[in-house]
């Protein structure tokens, strides 16, 4: 049986998700279990049956859920979704047994109230599961057995039955985040967006809790991202359980292949604050792979971990969540009790030192990869648009991405010998230009 499926992923994403679940198709999937479609701002449609939505949910480093398109139809009015959702067999999908939530996401939609809409939705199904089984389910908007999404445009109420569960971005093993992690499947996606692949050298000097390491160890060591995790799937009556089991044993003999064959991950990480990579040492003891170097390093000083040339990436604190630390320091970092608690020490420091710059952080950054760095390309993800001027580099590359809400520029330097592309002092009074 085939069905057509949607997986939503962060915006910016959307081709390099495209690829990934083409590869998923290859990863010994019967010929049209996954067949991909458009990919859409927002997400991806693609075609498939149970094993091709599982493997979607099983090895998608990128989307944030995969969903199961159930109907579509024009709409004008509430009634006209109420009756949409009514007329759905849900009792082929669960039972009254299972707790229910309802959400929905509407572009341009002329209804006035979305939570009277949301209402409507849960009132039909059920009323259609009370008629057919007897009985109805509970809402538990927190913990959900089954969730159904509706999306509404201007037109159109499309209604689809998540096969996820908790988003996919949850990995299952990471317990401790720290202030301002990135979500893993931006993460995941920023990395496929550099190029880079297992062997070359990868470092985030200002790593936090670890994600684009972690994400980038479960690449190198070919581990599926929900292979520790549960799935909304394992709920619906429609399970193919045998397919499931298989797809799990196939990513298991992956991730013990690979592992065997692993010598050295060159993935390496620093941070100024000795309290996130503890948290990013857990995170990874608890994820099997514990055996990423990790130092305690004001990012100013770093040098390449590698004598080969490789790919940093780094997302620098974001002047509306956390502060720079250690700016006005020279030389080495020193940490002191502001580690101990991020966020108020950010907050009170955002308060006194509102109209400080951090452009002598950023300026000795830019100046550390101009002068140690030679051969890299470096990765930054940030929502300030002046970040070039900052560093007096010159972007090769900016893809816009979007970090939850936040706009975003992935900005690419290219740390060329001999040429890197040097941005004129003066750039940084007018560092504008960026779209
Ligand atoms: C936005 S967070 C990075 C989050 C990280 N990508 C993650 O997923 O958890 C910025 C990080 O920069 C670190 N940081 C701030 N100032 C620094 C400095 N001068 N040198 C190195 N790291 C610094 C903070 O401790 C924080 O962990």
């Amino acid at each position: 049986m085939s069905f057509e499926f949607f997986a939503p992923c962060p915006r910016g994403l959307e081709t390099a998700l495209a690829a990934e679940l083409a590869e998923t198709a290859q990863r010994r999937l019967p010929p049209g279990a996954l067949e991909v479609g458009a990919d859409v701002p927002g997400g991806v449609h693609f075609r498939g049956n149970w094993a091709g939505g599982m493997a979607a949910n099983l090895h998608s480093r990128i989307a944030s859920r995969v969903l199961l398109k159930i109907a579509q139809r024009p709409y004008r009015s509430e009634q006209d979704i109420y009756a949409l959702a009514a007329e759905q067999r849900w009792e082929q999908w669960f039972t009254p047994n299972e707790t229910l939530r309802v959400d929905i996401t509407a572009i341009k939609s002329p209804l006035r109230s979305l939570e009277f809409a949301t209402l409507r939705v849960k009132d039909a199904i059920c009323d259609r599961m009370r008629s057919k089984t007897g009985a109805r389910p509970s809402i538990d908007t927190a913990y959900p057995d089954v969730r159904v999404f509706a999306f509404l445009t201007a037109s159109d109420c499309t209604l689809y039955l998540d096969t996820s569960g908790e988003p996919l971005f949850k990995r299952g093993w990471r317990l401790d985040k720290g202030a301002a992690p990135l979500r893993e499947n931006l993460a995941a996606g920023i990395l496929r967006l550099t190029g880079w692949t297992p062997g070359t050298p990868l470092y985030d000097p200002m790593c936090g809790s670890g994600t684009f390491l972690a994400e980038a160890a479960q690449v190198a060591l070919d581990i599926a991202p929900g292979l520790s995790r549960s799935f909304g799937f394992e709920r619906l009556k429609q399970v193919d359980t045998a397919a499931w089991r298989y797809l799990k044993s196939e990513a298991n003999t992956a991730r013990n292949t690979a592992q065997s064959r692993t010598s050295g991950l060159h993935i390496y990480g620093s941070d100024i604050s000795d309290v996130m990579l503890e948290k990013a040492r857990a995170n990874f003891a608890r994820a099997g792979f514990g055996n990423v170097p990790l130092k305690q390093l004001d990012a100013r000083n770093m040098t390449p971990p590698e004598d080969a040339p490789g790919i940093l990436v780094a997302n620098p604190p974001y002047g509306e969540r956390i502060e720079v630390r250690g700016r006005n320091a020279r030389g080495e970092a020193r940490p002191t009790s502001r580690d101990r608690d991020d966020a108020e020490e950010g907050f009170r420091r955002a308060q006194t030192d509102a109209d400080a710059p951090d452009a002598e952080f950023f300026q000795a950054l830019g100046d550390a990869l101009k002068q140690r760095f030679t051969g890299w390309r470096a990765f930054v993800l940030t929502s300030d648009r002046k970040l070039p001027g900052q560093l007096r580099l010159r972007e090769s590359a900016k893809t816009p991405l979007y970090n939850g809400a936040l706009e975003c520029r992935l900005f690419r330097f290219d740390l060329i010998a001999g040429s890197v592309r040097q941005r004129p002092v003066q750039d940084n009074a007018n560092p504008g230009g960026n779209a």
